[in-house]
């Protein structure tokens, strides 16, 4: 090889070596391959050589060109893996225990009134029980003197299941086995059945801004010796004026259902007018809220008590109403949309 072509690679390769970054290897690109770089002025030198030595000479600067700029990649390619390396490593390693640094989530605005009903129930003595969505239709209906075609059940079309179990359309569909579990303590020990259990429902509903196919409900049971409408009374106007800050009416009107005699529907005074009447209440002075009633006693000989000895209340709190009264949500559909513009509002009080 050409001593002059041979010494030009080996300074080449030295300067190569040495480049650590893109702007270096691109200023060695320019050296050495530009217009004027070395290995180009090398074929400028052509034209003083004799034809024989052209030949060679040409051949030997061509495939230090071809040489150098193959080299010229490979080492852009490293450099980019290095960079791409380094990128990695200065990031520092996750910390699971650190705050999250994106706006902090919040929490649904049911699962805030939920919570704030199940500390309130927790003080009187409640027990706060969770339940299965999915349950037979012993329990969401034959056990709550709902038997089959009865019209009692037209209002709570659910979903079923090909193996015949379905998701319950109502809370009270667990109320058959708060009372086993709890029953052997009222009878030896006397311990009073005192329970809650909040849950999702499900009924095969047309949507409209009143109605989902997907709700939530706040059950309450209360089973001793000589219990009676008072007790229904004094714990749900102790809950509802808790939950909306105030201190609320209550009122009972007759209302119609197979596990309950005799049943009722519990109004609370407005909320907006405090009972002088308005177009939120129709002038009534009065918003309904939450049905409930003295357990009837096939009720209760279903979950293993026996009526004659004690006797009890249950309610079923609407608690996507409650939630909506509470907030003012005038459609119900906005609390399942996901929307974090309507969801992301409500704070924990
Ligand atoms: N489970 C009834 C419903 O969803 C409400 C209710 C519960 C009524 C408890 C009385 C007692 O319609």
């Amino acid at each position: 090889m050409n001593s002059k072509i041979a010494e030009l690679k080996i300074q080449f390769d030295a300067e190569a070596a040495k480049a650590s970054n893109t702007a270096e290897l691109e200023a060695l690109r320019v050296a050495y391959l530009g217009k004027k770089g070395s290995i180009t002025e090398l074929m400028k030198e052509m034209k003083d050589l004799s034809p024989e030595e052209k030949k060679s000479f040409g051949q030997e600067v061509n495939q230090l060109k071809g040489y150098a700029t193959e080299k010229l990649t490979a080492c852009a390619e490293e450099l980019k893996k290095q960079e791409i390396q380094k990128e990695i490593d200065s990031v520092p390693e996750f910390d699971i225990s650190m705050p999250p640094s994106m706006n902090e989530g919040s929490y649904h605005p049911v699962t805030l009134v939920q919570r704030e009903c199940e500390r309130i129930f927790k003080t009187m003595g409640f027990a706060v029980e969770d339940y299965s969505e999915i349950v037979t239709d012993y329990e969401c209906f034959e056990a709550l003197n709902i038997p089959k075609h009865h019209p009692a059940r037209d209002m709570q079309d659910t979903y079923y299941l090909d193996n015949g179990q379905l998701l319950k359309s109502h809370t009270s569909a667990a109320q058959n086995a708060i009372y086993k579990k709890y029953k052997d303590a009222l009878i030896n020990d006397g311990v009073p059945i005192k329970a809650i259990f909040p849950g999702r429902c499900f009924r095969n509903e047309a949507t409209d801004a009143c109605h989902e196919n997907t709700f939530f409900q706040m059950e309450g049971v209360m089973v001793d010796k000589d219990i009676s409408i008072s007790n229904l009374i004094y714990f749900m106007k102790t809950m509802l004026s808790e939950v909306f800050k105030k201190d609320l009416k209550v009122r009972l009107r007759p209302g119609f259902f197979p596990f309950v005699e005799p049943g009722f529907e519990l109004d609370i005074s407005c909320l907006i007018c405090g009972g002088e009447g308005c177009p939120s209440c129709k002038h009534s002075g009065w918003l309904e809220l939450c049905p409930c009633g003295m357990i009837h006693p096939e009720v209760l000989k279903a979950g293993g008590i026996d009526p004659e000895e004690y006797t009890g209340f249950a309610f079923g709190l609407g608690l996507t109403r409650l939630v909506m009264m509470k907030y003012g949500i005038k459609d119900i559909r906005d609390l399942n949309s996901g929307s974090l513009k309507t969801l992301t509002q409500f704070i924990d009080e």
